[in-house]
């Protein structure tokens, strides 16, 4: 990402890798000591299901429904949204054209699109430090959209159109529904008008685009490491209706069901910081099956890279004192990304 010095070791394409007929994962892939990927709650007696939130009844400020999203956000971190108002013909070329994007020849994503040294956007993986390092099994594409000054120079001018001008109308949209989320939180946590909000004026957004291929050992590989996001506001987009990603409650892996025209919402660590550990990030993986390819893209906010986050003064009572200390939305990131994908632990160099 701009002005970030973090950079991930270059890798082999595992969309291609899945192409061939292998029975065996090589070495690098296998992940001995992980999770069952089954997620925990299928033998349970009382599943648990991820809260499901109306954005209509939201901007109408239903009270029901601004308790329904303080509840999600504080026990949950997730939520999917649903009666966004995004208009279906957005979010379906966006399905189309990503599905497109990741089929393009492998010379063609090798010459215009992949990382290089020193730069995380482009396709690959992020967060690989070292040759040793397991990898995940799946390929992404990683962009900053904006602030548009943090846009690769030549990564978005060379998607095809129209997929490049698709993407251009879905970023807009997704800002706009974080506005809206973030102005309910506003109202759910009884703050001021604007007090979070003014975080989020030309707010920082980069896209993700996953794709994790099938695997004839998914009980072996990862899609994509237990991790909290960093930034504040993820918004996901399960782009196949194929399940994969699960999230960690009460020490359980819950399946996150694909929902249509739903968005799938999560907290990240910024926000957790900005509303004094009240709504909480919360640990999430992707897991790999033996028949279909999962595609999703993951959509993040965060405030501007020269801002400073720390605890909102409303949210710090003599009951609950800060939790954690100020920091450069620039300094957290950067941070972040140095390091390998492990669970949630990063905001702990915040904890007070
Ligand atoms: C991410 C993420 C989950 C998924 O990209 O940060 O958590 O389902 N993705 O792909
Ligand atoms: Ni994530």
């Amino acid at each position: 990402m701009a002005m970030m010095k973090g950079t991930s070791l270059l890798v082999p394409s595992v969309q291609e890798l899945a192409k061939q007929a292998i029975t065996k994962v090589p070495e690098r892939y296998v992940h001995p000591n992980q999770d069952p990927i089954v997620a925990s709650n299928t033998t349970n007696s009382l599943p648990q299901k991820v809260p499901v939130i109306d954005l209509s009844k939201l901007l109408s400020d239903d009270a029901t429904e601004l308790e329904n999203l303080d509840h999600a956000c504080r026990d949950w971190g997730f939520f999917q949204l649903i009666n966004h108002k995004v208009n279906p013909s957005i979010v379906e070329n966006m399905k189309i054209g990503v599905e497109q994007f990741f089929n393009l020849p492998i010379e063609e994503k090798k010459k215009k699109f992949w990382q290089t040294p020193n730069d995380m956007q482009g396709f690959g993986q992020l967060f690989v430090v070292s040759d040793e390092q397991k990898l995940e099994w799946a390929d992404m594409f990683y962009i900053n959209t904006f602030p548009l000054y943090s846009r690769h120079p030549n990564l978005i001018p060379t998607i095809p159109l129209p997929f490049r001008d698709h993407l251009e109308t879905y970023c807009l949209e997704l800002k706009k529904i974080l506005v809206k989320i973030i102005g309910s939180m506003e109202k759910a946590l009884k703050m001021k008008t604007n007090e979070l909000l003014e975080f989020f004026e030309d707010p920082g957004q980069g896209l993700r685009m996953n794709y994790y291929p099938p695997c004839p050992q998914p009980e072996n590989v990862i899609g994509l490491n237990p991790h909290s996001d960093s930034g504040a506001l993820t918004i996901l987009l399960q782009v196949n209706e194929v399940e994969g990603l699960q999230i960690r409650k009460d020490g359980m892996w819950i399946p996150v069901k694909p929902l249509s025209n739903a968005f799938v919402i999560n907290i990240g660590d910024m926000l957790e910081i900005l509303t004094n550990g009240i709504y909480r990030s919360i640990e999430h993986r992707a897991t790999i099956n033996s028949k279909n390819k999962r595609i999703s893209i993951a959509t993040f906010h965060r405030p501007q890279m020269s801002r400073h986050i720390g605890p909102t003064p409303t949210l710090i009572t003599a009951e609950r004192p800060a939790l954690f200390k100020r920091i450069g939305v620039a300094d957290y990131l950067n941070g972040f990304m140095l390091r390998k994908l492990h669970g949630k632990s990063y905001i702990d160099v915040v904890k007070i």
